[in-house]
């Protein structure tokens, strides 16, 4: 089997002007290679869910990336994969996974390139003869806190997904215990078991705050050193966890962890939600729901976190200046269902009294009924 796809390979790779001489060694002019281009990529982009025991097939070894590579490129081209809807060149985020031109290009290259190692040898010729490249592949990181170790390690209640389960989102609470005030100046998400949690969010209970959302690629806050969440004693924190379908049963324990801040001197996160809410009708064209709060006293915006009725196609978030001047904060289309995203700013960003901050989403609705659209933006800001 394999030799018979090795031969019909060397034909292809040698053309019709030379005799499909078969050597034992196809080689490429191609630079971009698996071992360091295309390793990085997966590694920065893809493993957090395409990895053993996690969410999506793994695409990590040579193997696995050679033998899908007609989906991968489908997917990369037509950006359904990975899941990141901001359009780069508006806002900087930490929590980016979009992949830039040039990574797309090395996707494109090293596939019509006929996917080279690192000796540029193919992937039917791996078992040729001669010295072999040491076996490279990505690997996900799913064992290590990446604040440090936390404070305190809040358990999360085990939940059950059954072969069968639909999709569903569990509301849990939990009592972190604090018999004092504290200051949080970061938080982080260690899923159970990867197979199955697609993404989480914490707020507080008692005032419905936004602390933080999970996504399987970014799974931490770090608040920006002069800034810290103040929690009272007795806080209770809501966690929404998504759990998605599995063949087998799978019990899920997560668990949050917390870092603690002095609290001496430092500012305070609190929310801005800007909602916009209607009805989109049936084979109408694309319907647009808008919110707009005016700032009264200059904040700097830390993360924005949208949560959208189905049929959302783009999102744009822009704030006017007092001078006229707009800045658009954030641009996101084709926004992947089933991936609850914040966006997480690289660097607060200060947005002066007198402003407007705007929120503009467009949905479509392609079902023959009319349905509720409209977006609900919150901006996490101090
Ligand atoms: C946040 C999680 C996540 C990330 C990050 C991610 N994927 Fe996926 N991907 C999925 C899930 C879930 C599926 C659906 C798998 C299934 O069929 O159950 C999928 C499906 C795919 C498919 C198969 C599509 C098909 O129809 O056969 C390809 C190819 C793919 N992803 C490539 C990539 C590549 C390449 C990257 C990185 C550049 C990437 N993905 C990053 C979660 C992710």
């Amino acid at each position: 089997m394999k030799r018979n796809l090795a031969l019909g390979l060397v034909i292809i790779a040698c053309g019709m002007t030379r005799p499909p001489v078969v050597r034992t060694h196809v080689t490429t002019t191609n630079t971009v290679i698996f071992d360091r281009e295309i390793v990085r990529i997966l590694d920065a982009h893809c493993v957090a869910c395409h990895a053993p025991a996690a969410l999506a097939p793994p695409l990590a070894a040579y193997e696995e990336v050679w033998l899908s590579r007609d989906a991968v490129l489908r997917e990369v081209l037509g950006h359904g994969m990975p899941p990141w809807a901001a359009v780069p060149g508006y806002g900087e985020f930490a929590n980016d996974n979009g992949l830039t031109l040039r990574e797309r290009q090395f996707l494109v290259s090293w596939v019509e390139g006929l996917g080279p190692r690192n000796d540029g040898a193919v992937f039917l010729n791996v078992r040729d003869a001669g010295p072999r490249p040491e076996v490279v592949a990505a690997e996900p990181d799913f064992d290590t806190w990446f604040l440090g170790e936390p404070d305190l390690i809040v358990p999360l209640p085990e939940a059950v997904v059954a072969p069968g389960q639909r999709e569903r989102i569990e509301r849990r609470v939990v009592d972190p215990g604090l018999e004092s005030e504290r200051w949080v100046r970061g938080l982080e998400f260690r899923p159970g078991d990867r197979r199955v949690v697609r993404a989480a969010t914490f707020t507080v209970e008692a005032t419905g705050q936004w602390l933080g959302s999970w996504t399987p690629w970014h799974g931490f806050v770090e608040l920006p050193q002069d800034v810290a969440y103040r929690l009272p004693a007795g806080t209770r924190i809501v966690a929404e966890i998504r759990y998605g379908t599995s063949d087998e049963r799978v019990i899920d324990a997560s668990r949050l962890g917390l870092f603690w801040h002095g609290g001496a001197g430092v500012a305070e996160p609190a929310d801005l939600v800007l909602e916009a809410h209607g009805l989109t009708a049936p084979g109408g064209g694309a319907v647009r729901f808008a919110s707009e709060v005016r700032i009264e006293e200059a904040l700097h915006a830390l993360a924005l976190f949208p949560e959208f009725e189905p049929g959302v196609e783009s999102l744009e978030v822009s704030v006017r200046k007092p001078d006229g001047g707009t800045e658009v904060l954030l641009f996101a289309q084709d926004i992947p269902e089933g991936w609850p995203t914040p966006y997480i700013f690289a660097e607060p960003v200060a947005i002066e009294s007198g402003s407007a901050l705007r929120a503009i989403a467009y949905h479509s609705n392609d079902t023959a009924r009319a349905r509720p659209g409209g977006v609900r933006l919150t901006v996490s800001a101090y």
